[in-house]
């Protein structure tokens, strides 16, 4: 059996259309998905929607619309998203959806069963668009301590589940799993607070007279289901849990949950403490990423529709390729960092890496077969001798950061090739081994060249996978790099001489201004 790979993003609430943020997390967890199929993992990637809560009910009631009505129509905008992004999930899992309704009914029986779900009295605040409750210890000046935004006051009888139960648990296991929460700030964080607070027991029902738009409880007709405990089990739901056991069995526990930084407490604590409660094994890694943040009038703040700061994808995809901006998102900065957004930025990146560097090294590469040698790719040869280190340990420092979902550093390699074959063009120039009339030589560094861009799109092709099979269209060659083996197809030598090349317009023309 092939190795498995369950990677997922967070379930995005649809209350409003995605942003680049959003983008962020979808564009990184397809690279990585990629990056595993073509190292011939089995892969699981899963992304969604989170559709129930007091948010999306209150904004279905602006639009004038049913919750349910509200949420098919919104989660278009998703759909549509990612597939413009070129976003390859194996499943797409809608809170609303059958299939993990049961789930979550299931696992309240399972957990009200066992004693680890109480009811009692609910005396707090509630935060309604970070859907999240809090003690008044926690608050700041009357505020939510997350967003800073005005709380609800609620007194009520509620459901909650037993946290504090299994607090020293969770420090034990954080203690002796450093790699599940990453990076190591997060986890410094995360262990920091567990040691420092006891936890409250989480509230995890909402009485029907404030709130029906939720999962009602099996045991309580009235109560729903809190949005954060219903959110959380998308990830055993969706593979299957109570009812395929076959395929939970296969892909849990999850390998990577991709995640911003906004919400690491509901994955790195509620989350394992509810599997723990339902003894199911934890995740291998839940990897909090940073924010894209935005400066406007000299104030640099995190992007979110609520300071009306956002920067829509489907806008920036009209004015660049959308290779580009994946290839931005993760090239910019390093994962897990905040990174601040500009069109500046944007388009510096693009002409600078893109159009520049390798788009340049492309055109002219291919200008040069067919000047040189009217299109047909020349006799296969050995790499001229500055590729053959960068080309013989790349594979393994690419593997490496890859798996470490570090893609700042693996672009930065592969990008070692790219200087490295551009440098050579300068310094061989293959024009005056044309005019000596240096047959062999210039067959020789031609060959090299296109092998190593050859190579170069491979590696690529997780970030940019549109341009990456360009290249290997222009190359003249039919496979599909989807269908590829990394392992397989970065060895030197796989272009055939005589094949005639493709060669197309610039793969990325400079851009002024967006
Ligand atoms: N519905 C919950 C997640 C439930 S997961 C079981 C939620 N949804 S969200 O739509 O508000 O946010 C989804 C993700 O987008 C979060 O990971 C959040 O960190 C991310 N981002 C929202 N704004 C962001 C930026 N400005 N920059 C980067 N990521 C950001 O939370």
């Amino acid at each position: 059996m092939k190795d498995k790979i369950y990677l997922t993003t967070p379930l995005y609430y649809v209350n409003a259309s995605p942003h680049i943020g959003h983008a962020y997390t979808n564009v990184a967890g397809d690279v990585l998905a990629k990056f595993f199929r073509l190292t011939g993992r089995e892969v699981y990637f899963l992304t969604g929607t989170d559709e129930h809560g007091q948010k999306i009910k209150k904004e279905a009631e602006v639009r004038g619309l049913l919750p349910l009505e509200f949420v098919d129509k919104m989660v278009e905008n998703f759909y549509h998203l990612w597939e413009v992004l070129g976003i390859e999930y194996d499943d797409f899992i809608r809170t609303t959806e059958a299939r993990h309704e049961r789930v979550v009914k299931k696992v309240l029986e399972i957990l009200y069963q066992k004693g680890d779900i109480y009811h009692s009295l609910y005396e707090g605040f509630y935060c309604v668009p970070c859907e999240s409750f809090w003690a008044k210890s926690d608050i700041k000046e009357g505020k939510c301590p997350d967003c800073g935004r005005p709380l609800d006051f609620i007194k009520e009888k509620n459901y909650f589940f037993r946290l504090s139960h299994y607090q020293s648990w969770l420090v034990e296991y954080l203690e002796s799993n450093p790699e599940f929460v990453r990076p190591s700030t997060r986890y410094n964080e995360v262990l920091s607070f567990l040691k420092s607070k006891k936890l409250n027991d989480l509230c995890i029902s909402r009485p029907k007279q404030r709130l029906e738009w939720g999962i009602e409880f099996p045991f309580d007709s009235n109560y729903v289901t809190y949005v954060w405990f219903d959110a959380l089990l998308n990830y055993i739901s969706s593979i299957g849990v109570f009812y395929e056991e076959s395929k939970f069995k296969k892909f849990w526990p999850a390998d990577f949950h991709f995640i911003g930084k906004d919400i690491l407490r509901q994955h790195a604590i509620y989350w394992p403490i509810i599997l723990r409660a339902l003894d199911i094994e934890p995740p291998q890694c839940v990897f909090a990423h940073g924010w894209w943040l935005i400066e406007q009038e000299d104030v640099v703040e995190k992007m979110s529709k609520s300071k009306g700061n956002i920067v829509n994808p489907l806008n920036l995809v009209k004015e660049v390729d959308k290779d580009a901006l994946r290839f931005f998102l993760l090239r910019e900065v390093p994962f897990g960092l905040d990174g601040k957004f500009s069109s500046r930025a944007l388009v510096q990146r693009i002409n600078s890496d893109l159009a520049n560097d390798l788009g340049n090294l492309v055109f002219r590469s291919l200008n040069m077969v067919e000047k040189y040698f009217s299109g047909f790719i020349p006799s296969r040869g050995e790499p001229l001798p500055e590729y053959k280190e960068v080309v013989v340990n790349l594979l393994d420092k690419y593997t490496t950061f890859m798996k470490r979902v570090d893609f700042f550093q693996a672009l930065e390699n592969v990008w070692e090739l790219v200087k490295v074959a551009n440098k050579s063009v300068e310094e061989r120039k293959p024009w005056i081994l044309f005019k000596e009339k240096k047959r062999e030589v210039l067959e020789n560094f031609i060959y090299s060249l296109l092998e190593a861009i050859r190579i170069i799109a491979v590696y690529l092709y997780p970030f940019i996978p549109d341009t990456a099979q360009s290249i290997y269209i222009q190359l003249g060659l039919e496979k599909e790099l989807r269908r590829a083996n990394l392992f397989e197809e970065t060895k030197w030598g796989l272009l055939s001489e005589g094949i005639k090349i493709r060669k197309l317009p610039p793969l990325f023309p400079r851009i002024e201004n967006i």
